[in-house]
């Protein structure tokens, strides 16, 4: 599959040949995402990033992936700084940034927003997160992580925690773990569950899904435990919200029972989810996997801009 061009909506753009492509472009790109030497796959290329959320760690691993290939970023990190203040649409403030630019990375609230973009622009457009729908970036960096951590991304057994009904690094996640082979193992508070929809995407995919009511059996024999934060933004109701709000934290108490070669990724940010003192044991990989977003966004915007793999 040549990403030459395209766009990057949904995971499910990209086949298994295309991910493996970026992820293997991802690891020989890490010394020059530490700063290290010096490539100018995009230079000359203009790169938008329009966030109309916040960010930290996909706005500025984006700025960072396209700034150490040589290209160069239009920033919009404060929508209430734009012409949607005075009222001008969605669509049209979409037109205009993609004409300015060589690409638009977009994170928007609505679930749709990105596949309103594409259809919009004659520009490559990469989701940065939609709504509650997909995070396809973040999936990439999970799976580099996880690769890094586990030598493969076949066949392993991950459990996957909290928040699987609004979070969009999940939906996303899950098809690509479905399409590797993996047993993914489903803890969440019971109003929190996968959605039907998610589950009937992956059907056919040769990965298997199960739920876990008690986090100490999902755990024992998993490899990687991949905790979520409970997306508070995407409560249509706050007192919902407060019920399940703390509902699950993991500590160093939680890890006794894991096999010393467990790995713990976490989207980021975090909130309560994992204790601090988790930070310095070797289970903790989450740090190490927001870094991963540098090489896998370069290693996809080259593939999209420069031409590379
Ligand atoms: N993981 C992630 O999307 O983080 P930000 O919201 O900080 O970009």
């Amino acid at each position: 599959m040549r990403l030459a061009g395209r766009d990057l909506v949904a995971i499910e753009d990209l086949d298994r040949p295309a991910i493996e492509e970026i992820l293997e472009a991802a690891r020989a790109l890490v010394p020059a995402a530490e700063g290290g030497s010096v490539r100018h796959t995009l230079e000359g290329r203009l790169v938008a990033m329009a966030f109309f959320e916040p960010s930290t760690r996909t706005r500025l691993s984006f700025e960072a992936a396209v700034q150490r290939l040589g290209g160069r970023c239009l920033t919009i990190a404060d929508p209430a700084a734009t012409s949607l203040r005075k009222g001008e649409t969605l669509s049209d403030t979409l037109r205009m940034i993609s004409s300015y630019s060589d690409a638009l990375i977009l994170r928007h609230p609505n679930s749709g927003a990105a596949r309103l973009a594409a259809d919009l622009s004659d520009r490559p457009v990469i989701n940065a997160g939609d709504g509650s729908h997909q995070h396809p970036t973040q999936t990439l960096t999970d799976l580099a992580t996880i690769q890094e951590a586990c030598g493969s991304l076949v066949g392993r057994r991950i459990v996957i925690l909290g928040d699987l009904k609004y979070g969009r690094a999940v939906h996303s996640l899950i098809w690509a773990l479905a399409l590797f082979g993996n047993e993914m193992v489903l803890v969440s508070p019971p109003s929190l569950r996968l959605p039907e929809s998610v589950r009937q995407r992956v059907r056919h995919l040769a990965g298997r899904i199960r739920e876990e009511d008690d986090l100490a059996t999902a755990l024992a024999d998993a490899d990687i435990l991949y905790v979520t934060r409970i997306q508070r933004e995407r409560f249509p109701d706050e007192t919902e919200y407060r019920r399940v709000a703390g509902s699950y934290r993991i500590d160093r108490a939680t890890l006794e029972g894991a096999r010393p070669e467990l790995r713990v990724l976490h989207p980021l940010p975090r909130l309560g989810e994992i204790a601090p003192e988790v930070d310095p044991t070797p289970h903790a990989l989450y740090f190490r996997q927001a870094f991963l977003g540098v090489p896998v966004r370069m290693a996809l915007m080259q593939s999209i801009l420069g031409g590379g793999a």
